[in-house]
């Protein structure tokens, strides 16, 4: 089966968050099981190098204001496309905002230039291939199906919910500038209570609908967590499907992690304290009677980490001591940088975003904080439990799918591998953090739970199945 994935960012080339890792790791999978794929990205400046050795295999004379062009390279185990569109992505700095922090003021041009080549690559085909199904990630991949229609082309398109918070809206006045026909400007289409939908318009116009974990799959059909779009998914819920995400499980492995003092594997846990010892000089702490949480997020209120400013008193009363690796809302950052003023030698953070120092705090952490409001999924988790950094995460969406809580019933049985709280309050933290504090006091049980965690399958044989059971359907449904 040929397979066309369109996204915005791809691991390791050009990352932000979780749906890089999740485009760079899951063509991998795809293809030990038989699929052949392809992963079209902007090529943003990182990417320069790549573009450098690449074949050209697409061309537009004009795509939204200036010459473009799709080339073709093999890199970092992966079948590359990308867009090349100086005009469009040849910027300095992040890839969604410009300098003054906000969103590039032609995003929408950006995205929809992304989804047109996409469209396109399905209608001419590339060096004798053509996809069979378009797996189309987030918003910013959203059209990709609109154009299919306006190309009369069946294509089948499959659209992957990475986070609904973003959903890609501009002002209906955009509409012919994105080349896109006044006809699908309907409810039934790509029209959002009087805007453009990106991801409105994918979800309306796709095949088949998947969502990075079962409980987010159910979640997205309440209000709190639909953002608006929960009706229109209810109308598709026989389409719509939860797959678990996975990781690369050799980019994320303690036994050979370059990013590590030092190595270690589930028989021999030694490594884990050279590990912690480095977090502790380079986050400027003192050891602790208590367990070393770590935090790697990007700071926004999804992640619900003002929670844990509230429960710092606590953590640090009991002998436990946090790093925070983080970046994002200035008042999230500057409450943090304040916090390891407050509780100095006990609070440490680093803000910025720093691959490598990532990789070292979940291989020399007791424990990892997430408390998210809502999660689709969520990797620092799955990253902790490989790590044997034991994961705390609130109740929701894929954290809640991934982590099983330390209640007596799970002791017990001998399967427990973190904490888990709910509701999502800043109390219910609180004990959480607690009760983590008393189980690593107990150091049989932590470190019982700590080889049950590193055991746990966080690969991604299981869900790339999954994702081809939908690309067949998906397939089916258009025979
Ligand atoms: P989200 O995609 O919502 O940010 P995920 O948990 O799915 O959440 O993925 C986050 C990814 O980004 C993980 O790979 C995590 O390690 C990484 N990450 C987040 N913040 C940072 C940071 N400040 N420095 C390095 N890596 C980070
Ligand atoms: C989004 C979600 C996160 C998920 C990631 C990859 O960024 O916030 O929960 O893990 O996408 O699917």
């Amino acid at each position: 089966m040929n397979l066309l994935f369109v996204a915005s960012e791809c691991a390791p080339f050009v990352k932000t968050g979780g749906l890089a890792d999740v485009i760079g790791a899951v063509p991998k999978a795809l293809g030990a099981q038989g699929a052949s794929v392809r992963v079209l990205i902007p090529a943003y400046p990182a990417l320069a190098s790549v573009v450098e050795g690449a074949r050209e295999v697409l061309r537009f004379d004009d795509l939204f204001g200036g010459p473009a062009r799709v080339v073709a390279a093999h890199a970092e185990g992966l079948d590359m496309l990308l867009l090349v569109a100086p005009h469009l992505y040849d910027r300095a700095g992040s890839i969604y905002l410009g300098p003054d922090g906000q969103d590039w003021p032609d995003n929408d041009l950006r995205f929809a230039a992304l989804s047109l080549a996409g469209a396109r690559v399905a209608v001419d085909g590339i060096e004798g291939w053509q996809p069979d199904v378009i797996n189309a990630h987030d918003w910013q991949a959203g059209l990709v199906p609109a154009y299919l229609r306006q190309m009369d082309n069946a294509t089948p398109v499959v659209m992957t919910i990475h986070n609904i918070a973003f959903q890609g809206l501009f002002d209906a006045t955009r509409l012919a500038a994105l080349g896109l026909r006044s006809d699908l400007f309907t409810p039934e289409g790509i029209e959002y209570y009087g805007r453009i939908g990106f991801l409105k318009a994918g979800l309306a116009l796709s095949d088949k609908i998947t969502t990075v974990s079962p409980t987010y799959a159910a979640e997205l059909l309440t209000p709190e967590f639909g953002m608006g779009l929960e009706g229109l998914l209810a109308s598709r819920q026989g389409d719509l499907v939860g797959i678990l995400n996975g990781i690369d499980l050799d980019a994320w492995n303690p036994a050979t992690d370059g990013d590590l003092v030092a190595n270690y594997t589930t028989e021999a846990l030694d490594g884990k304290a050279a590990n912690k010892a480095e977090i502790q000089s380079r986050f400027a702490l003192s050891p602790g009677n208590g367990p070393l949480f770590c935090v790697v997020s990007r700071l926004t209120s999804q992640k619900g980490l003002d929670m844990l400013l509230d429960c710092l008193p606590g953590l640090v009363e009991q002998g436990g001591r946090l790093a925070l690796l983080g970046s994002g809302e200035p008042g999230l950052e500057r409450a943090f940088v304040e916090a390891t003023r407050q509780f100095p030698g006990a609070v440490g953070c680093i803000i910025g975003y720093d691959e490598a120092l990532s990789h070292l705090l979940q291989g020399g952490s007791d424990a990892i904080l997430i408390p998210s409001r809502f999660e689709p999924c969520g990797l620092t988790q799955l990253y902790g439990l490989r790590y044997g950094t034991l994961p705390v995460v609130a109740r929701t969406g894929g954290l809640a799918d991934t982590v099983i809580d330390a209640n007596e019933a799970a002791l017990l049985a001998g399967c427990a591998t973190g904490v888990q709280f709910a509701p999502v309050t800043s109390t219910m933290l609180g004990h959480a953090i607690a009760r983590t504090c008393a189980l690593y006091a107990q150091s049989d049980t932590w470190t019982g739970m700590m080889r049950r965690a590193m055991g746990h399958p966080v690969g991604w044989d299981l869900s790339a199945a999954a994702y081809l059971d939908v690309y067949r359907s998906a397939l089916q449904r258009q025979g």
